[in-house]
């Protein structure tokens, strides 16, 4: 039932069977994009899709287990005997907000939380596709240029697949839970000394030199596979495409891959209509805001990033052109928030029991700013794409509690307002007394 697909470029349209080891137009140097000719002639049956992806969750097969591979008609073909690299990625859960509800007046909200995955992040989606395709492409060594996420999730998914792994970071601006996941993966780890940009840079002179698959989102495998996210939504709400759906923003692959996911279901009639697709960045790190305001989003304005939501932390974000165009085919919006505003909404995703990582917060910080413009409405379904886990970044999380977040920074002053949301760790004897007066006047405050 898989379908044949092949790489054509977003801006010349060019079609190839293959692709060169940069992932760039043989022609004219832009990005690729993988895209299923026959589907234009013959939709697979929408009926018989949804059934047969429903019953593979009985299934006892890996290839079926795995939330990603589970869709595989909408992925790039594998051949029957080929083994995929696989750690049950996927079938993430879509958990209701009460209290954000509450917070934001918009009754419908839900955050499919992408951090649960196998890494901590969504990632993992799109790493078990590219790094099944470098196996059977015959690739000893894989490599990524990371703010973290990507580089534990590469090598993860290389160790598990018998590659070598080689990851390029910004020295001291990522965190220690990304990076260690890396090292005891087995990845060869340079904490180079310049930001995201500068590794990813570097990371595309690589592959023209070397013989080393990169795994970055400019690897439309990575694509495919992250597109899953938005097909098992859907399929959680029974196919009825929410109104919203609100994304962060950095190097741009996940929004461009949910937006290619919900454009291709609504061609194979999997879905009546397109949701509003909404990106949101960082104030500090706003490369496609400007874009899209200052150049209407014909170029690209790269910015010098700074943001505490490392993982966002990218100022030339090489998928731009792609999610510029899936905005504009879904009506979306793109807003940017504030350092404050971002710690406040990751502490109050925390407040559910849920949590995520600062990067993934900033959608709810967006949704309450789509709501102040009125491009939200409160009556409306939105989904909030939480893109990684609350233990990716723990001194983050500790220093908002003890109130140093903002510590030497602008910021310090508009950050008081969120002390009731901080819960400091209190310093005890070991004494019963002391614990009861504790949790005595916690009771009252
Ligand atoms: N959220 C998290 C937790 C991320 O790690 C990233 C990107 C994003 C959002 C943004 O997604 O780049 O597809 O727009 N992290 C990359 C990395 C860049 O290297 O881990 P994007």
């Amino acid at each position: 039932m898989s379908s044949p697909s092949v790489f054509r470029c977003i801006a010349c349209a060019d079609l190839s069977a293959a692709a060169s080891q940069d992932f760039r137009c043989a022609s004219c140097g832009d990005l690729l994009e993988i895209t299923y000719p026959s589907w234009t002639q013959s939709k697979p049956d929408r009926a018989r899709l949804k059934a047969v992806w429903r019953d593979r969750r009985a299934s006892s097969r890996a290839v079926d287990l795995s939330g990603v591979w589970r869709f595989r008609e909408l992925l790039p073909a594998i051949e029957a005997d080929q083994r995929v690299i696989t750690l049950r990625e996927g079938n993430t859960p879509l958990y209701e907000l009460p209290q954000c509800s509450r917070i934001t007046g918009v009754a419908a909200l839900f955050a499919k939380h992408q951090g649960m995955n196998p890494t901590g992040s969504f990632k993992d989606a799109g790493m078990t596709v590219a790094a099944t395709f470098a196996k059977h492409a015959g690739f000893h060594w894989v490599a990524c240029a990371s703010t973290g996420n990507t580089s534990a999730s590469m090598a993860a998914y290389a160790a598990r697949g018998g590659m070598r792994s080689l990851v390029l970071v910004p020295a001291g601006k990522i965190s220690w839970s990304k990076l260690s996941q890396a090292l005891d993966y087995g990845a060869v780890t340079c904490q180079l000394r310049t930001d995201f940009d500068g590794c990813l840079e570097l990371l595309q002179q690589l592959v023209r030199r070397a013989r080393v698959y990169q795994l970055n989102s400019i690897n439309p495998f990575r694509l495919e596979g992250q597109k899953t996210l938005a097909i098992e939504l859907l399929e959680q709400l029974d196919w009825q495409p929410p109104d919203h759906i609100i994304v962060p923003g950095g190097n741009l692959g996940n929004s461009s891959a949910i937006g290619k996911a919900l454009v291709e279901m609504l061609h194979l009639g999997l879905i009546p209509r397109l949701p509003r697709l909404s990106v949101i960045q960082a104030e500090g790190a706003n490369p496609l805001v400007r874009s899209l305001r200052e150049a209407a989003g014909k170029r690209l304005i790269s910015v010098s990033p700074e943001t505490r939501a490392t993982a966002i932390r990218i100022g030339n974000p090489a998928s731009w052109k792609k999610a510029a165009n899936v905005l504009e085919a879904s009506g979306g919006a793109c807003e940017q928030v504030s350092e404050v505003e971002i710690a406040q909404a990751k502490a109050e995703i925390g407040a559910e029991g849920i949590g995520c990582e600062p990067a993934s917060a900033v959608t709810l910080a967006g949704l309450k700013r789509l709501l102040k413009q009125g491009f939200v409405k409160p009556g409306e379904t939105v989904v909030l794409v939480l893109t990684g886990s609350l233990l990716k970044d723990p001194d983050y999380t500790m220093d908002f509690h003890r109130g140093d977040l903002f510590e030497g920074t602008g910021d310090q002053q508009a950050s008081n307002g969120l002390n009731s949301l901080r819960h400091p760790p209190i310093a005890l004897d070991a004494n019963l007394d002391a614990i009861i007066r504790t949790l005595e006047q916690a009771e009252e405050s």
